[in-house]
């Protein structure tokens, strides 16, 4: 008994003496509020001032005197950017800092699948921990409005829904690591052109209907810690300091309590940054991609020009506490927890995440006379043409640029996979498209130079395609400028590199035709009726060889979907059919106005307005087996405004083999004050099945899924009346209808 009043006195000492010692902002057990109070009243004005801006190209600065370690940001989306010197773009040269790279977000969007997003999350995160890094700088959730946009393929496509859906668990898995995300580019960063100049017009309706939804899932789903404003302007205010997107609808509407970041060199002006939402101030002196003053981090807009006004008396600290609360909590988060996963990086796990994701997100876009998957039972011979075969794809395209470990490219991957079962592999240059081998100082250290003319390089592919059972076409894009990059739109809808000539010598001698696009955009295909199947590849990142190996070989099952409608040509998108893309220049200043004409009607949304046909339609994507939706079924026809409506549906794998179908919701509004789309995504589920298997698939919705953007009252209305649920595998097949009523 003795002892153990000792002993209950000696722990009760210990925890009396820790709290005594242990200020009570490290107290990790406290409330957050009650810790950022604590360590505000501790801060001096210059140690405010010092970390709400950059001290180096991706730092900002901690409080040493208070034991707050420094904060440390890395691009991006797809892997942990490699580290650059203090203050430059360069390489720092470190021989540490070679990473996985993950899918791009559009090839994560097509897999329709959460569980992958979250996935992707935390593998990213391990990364980053590893590390060191406190922040990542992504997700991307841009809208995709126009197939000439850079970085699309950093995005997730043209659904406000389908983005919602993957971006939450993508920021729950990464955040899970004590890496906070820093969602961007936060808003209506739809084209790369003009990006630091371009002021967009668009009604209401349009911004949080469209553009707005994966931002706000982002925060109210995911909880973001960071929202990255972005370089363009809305309402004439650059979007690193805007009052109507971050101080209205961001912070008092989504009660988002984390740190607004700029985008690199994103601020402009020091009032507009005190009063309008900024609180980390990035890139100042850059353009985002180039140089500036050098060491002119006292220079921020928030760092001594700040300090100046506050001097003068024309601000007091309101303004800088709100900023530095934010800050603190975002600390609080990541630098200050004691117990954050150390993370790992380059792991058999990691590998495994990037190539199921990238196996998942493979859309087999056509497929005539089942020519795929290559059989190797009967195959003998394959040739493969293409330098996307061959090009290393993860270096280039701007700051997702990754320096990786490894990266398979496909025909390696193809290759190894064939061979193992005795096929004979041959390869084709086809045509030459962009030899470098580097961006911002990493090096693929591959040599692409190839002087033979075009001429000789498609006869030397054409006369190996005839020798061959199948023939395999690695083209598309490739990261490069005006091909899938960052500060560069696409100017031409159609394939670069004289690729469709290559594709149509093909075609013209060997009917197995595959065509493998790989790009984050669609793509003009004037030969597609000529060729026997199209794989859209996207770029995988290190394991692209294999995954492609796994999908065109059938050792995986292709179950991805379109993110984005395959226009048959470019002015089947609105904002081209429209003519208002990349806007107008204004007379005397340096401002190009950009109107969103078409409004709420992006993608398909564009194709059930304007009856356009799509090369592929959103959400479509073939199987190597077959399934069968039976009759759905709703738990109610009629429901009140703020109950929910289930439809269960049987999906059955008619096929031979197992695959997985997305089954996907849409929901059409018949009679509505204002004018709505025709349909719109407002469900969907991933569904697994053996062969013969069938599964009931429950999709539930609530008024949400119903509801309209009231621009005259500035809400969100769910009108009663009737309306029509489509069910389906593709937007543009939904056989399933049902009707039902939303009353009062
Ligand atoms: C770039 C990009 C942004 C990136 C940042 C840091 O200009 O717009 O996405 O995270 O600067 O590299």
């Amino acid at each position: 008994m003795k002892r153990t009043v000792i002993s209950f006195a000696v722990a009760l000492l210990a925890i009396v003496a820790y709290a005594a010692v242990t200020p009570l902002y490290l107290d990790e057990s406290a409330p957050l509020e009650q810790r950022i109070n604590d360590l505000m009243s501790r801060l001096t004005l210059d140690e405010k001032l010092s970390i709400i801006h950059a001290q180096s190209k991706f730092s900002s600065a901690g409080v040493p005197r208070l034991g707050i370690p420094t904060f440390w940001t890395s691009d991006g989306p797809h892997g942990v950017r490699p580290d650059v010197l203090w203050d430059e773009w360069e390489q720092a040269g470190a021989t540490n800092d070679s990473c996985v790279a993950f899918p791009a977000l559009t090839c994560l969007a097509a897999t329709w699948n959460p569980d992958m997003a979250r996935r992707y999350g935390l593998a990213l995160g391990e990364e980053a921990r590893y590390r060191g890094k406190d922040m990542i700088l992504g997700p991307g959730v841009n809208i995709c409005r126009t197939p000439f946009n850079g970085r699309n393929f950093e995005y997730m496509g043209e659904d406000p829904y389908l983005a919602s859906q993957l971006v939450a668990p993508y920021v729950q898995g990464l955040q899970s690591q004590g890496v906070a995300a820093c969602v961007k580019h936060y808003a209506l960063n739809n084209n790369e052109l003009f990006r630091h100049t371009t002021n967009v017009i668009v009604d209401d309706r349009a911004l949080h209907e469209i553009y707005l939804p994966a931002f706000k899932a982002a925060v109210q789903q995911g909880h973001a810690w960071g929202i990255m404003g972005s370089y363009n302007l809305y309402k004439n205010y650059h979007n690193c300091h805007n009052p109507y997107l971050l101080n209205n609808i961001l912070k008092r509407d989504w009660g988002f309590d984390g740190v607004v970041v700029s985008d690199w060199g994103g601020a402009h002006d020091t009032e507009q940054s005190i009063n309008y939402g900024l609180d980390l101030e990035f890139g100042t002196w850059t353009d985002g991609l180039s140089e500036g003053a050098k060491n002119a981090y006292d220079d921020y807009y928030l760092a001594l020009p700040y300090k100046r006004l506050i001097e003068k008396g024309k601000y007091g600290t309101k303004e800088l506490d709100e900023k530095v609360r934010r800050v603190l909590r975002l600390f609080m988060r990541t630098t200050l927890r004691d117990h954050r996963p150390r993370g790992s990086m380059c792991s058999a796990e990691h590998y495994a995440a990037a190539r199921e994701i990238g196996c998942e997100g493979i859309v087999l876009l056509q497929n005539k006379g089942e020519a795929l998957p290559i059989n190797t039972a009967t195959v003998k011979r394959v040739l493969v043409v293409g330098e996307n075969a061959i090009k290393m794809m993860t270096v280039g395209g701007g700051s997702s640029s990754l320096k990786v470990q490894r990266e398979i490219v496909p025909l390696d991957g193809l290759k190894s996979r064939l061979e193992r079962d005795g096929v004979i592999v041959d390869y084709a240059r086809g045509y030459v498209g962009d030899t470098i081998s580097s961006y911002n100082g990493v090096t693929t250290g591959q040599n692409l130079e190839d002087n033979r003319t075009s001429a000789q390089l498609i006869e030397e592919a054409v006369n190996k395609a005839r020798e061959a059972d199948v023939v395999v076409f690695f083209g598309g894009l490739n990261k490069r400028h005006h091909q899938d990059a960052e500060e560069y739109d696409r100017e031409s809808y159609g394939l670069p590199y004289a690729q469709d000539a290559v594709i149509e010598a093909l075609a013209k001698v060997n009917k197995r035709l595959v065509v493998v696009n790989i790009s984050g955009n669609a793509v003009a295909m004037p030969w597609r009726d000529r060729v026997a199947a199209i794989v859209q590849g996207w770029y995988i990142g290190s394991e692209t060889g294999h995954a492609l190996a796994d999908v065109l070989v059938g050792d995986a099952n292709p179950s991805g979907k379109l993110p984005y409608t395959w226009p048959e040509k470019l002015t089947d998108v609105g904002a081209h059919a429209l003519g208002d893309y990349p806007g107008t220049k204004r007379d005397n200043e340096d401002i190009w106005d950009e109107e969103y004409r078409e409004g709420i009607y992006v993608g398909y949304r564009w194709v059930d307005k304007a009856k356009t046909k799509p090369a592929f339609a959103f959400g479509h994507g073939l199987s190597y087996t077959t399934f069968k939706l039976g009759k759905p079924v709703a738990s109610a026809t009629r429901i009140a405004q703020g109950d929910s409506i289930t439809f269960t549906i049987p999906v059955t794998n008619t096929g031979r083999r197992a695959g997985a179908e997305v089954v996907q919701l849409y929901i059409s509004d018949l009679k509505s004050s204002l004018e709505r789309p025709l349909k719109e995504l407002k469900g969907f589920q991933k569904v697994y099945l053996e062969p013969g298997q069938t599964a009931m698939v429950n999709i539930t919705i609530g008024r949400d899924a119903l509801s309209y953007y009231d621009d005259q009252r500035s809400e969100w209305v769910a009108e009663p009346g009737d309306f029509e649920a489509l069910i389906g595998t593709a937007s543009d097949n939904l056989p399933a209808r049902i009707k039902f009523t939303l009353t009062e």
